[in-house]
């Protein structure tokens, strides 16, 4: 782990689906932070779900404003902040990131991200497939799959990776808590 002391921002990355809204208000609490969650920030503002704001003002709307809506969340300190899966996915965000807070990357295995993903009809990128009734499990997997693989070498360049894969959240918070322990400013 890199030596990043003092940190009063922490970020949760990783795939749709692998857990960091979940994940991030239970750690909020434990640390008694407040939490953000980009997405439904930006769904508050906006007066649309996600994937109406895709839909009515397309994609690259939603990628300029949950850059710019990030940007305002981390001038706050002592918060956890959820990143949709797709904010961190290039080199300005990630390198912000990085240099504003922690960066936790939660992992998920496609064939677990296909059993969270394959009834979700709120996540714009994959809506038409879970919509369209003839989509095999293989190829559905391979979809996210290929996704992962454009990704991960982004999400890789978090300074914690742990995997959300079990269900045990519980556990998953102690484990990032005790790494957290030297890392954030534990003044509050
Ligand atoms: C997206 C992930 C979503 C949301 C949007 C795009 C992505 O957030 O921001 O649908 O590109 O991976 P979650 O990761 O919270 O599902």
């Amino acid at each position: 782990m890199k030596n990043k002391s003092g940190q009063k921002r922490i970020y949760l990355i990783g795939f749709m689906t692998s857990g960091k809204t979940t994940l991030g208000k239970i750690l909020a609490n434990v640390l008694g932070w407040d939490f953000y969650d980009l997405d439904k920030v930006i769904e508050e503002e906006q007066k649309m779900a996600v994937h109406e704001i895709f839909t009515n003002k397309g994609e690259e709307f939603f990628r300029n404003y949950e850059v710019e809506k990030l940007k305002e969340l981390s001038e706050k300190e002592y918060v956890v902040i959820s990143l949709g899966g797709g904010t961190p996915t290039n080199d300005f965000v990630i390198d912000f990131i990085n240099q504003n807070g922690f960066v936790i990357y939660l992992t998920v295995k496609p064939e677990n991200l296909y059993k969270r993903l394959k009834n979700k009809i709120d996540r714009p990128l994959f809506r038409d497939l879970v919509l369209s009734e003839n989509i095999a499990e293989e190829e559905f997997t391979k979809k996210i799959s290929a996704l992962l693989s454009a990704r991960e070498k982004f999400y890789k360049k978090a300074d914690l990776e742990i995997s959300s894969d079990a269900t045990r959240i519980g556990k998953t918070v102690d484990f990032i808590a005790r790494k957290l322990h030297g890392v954030i400013d534990e003044k509050t």
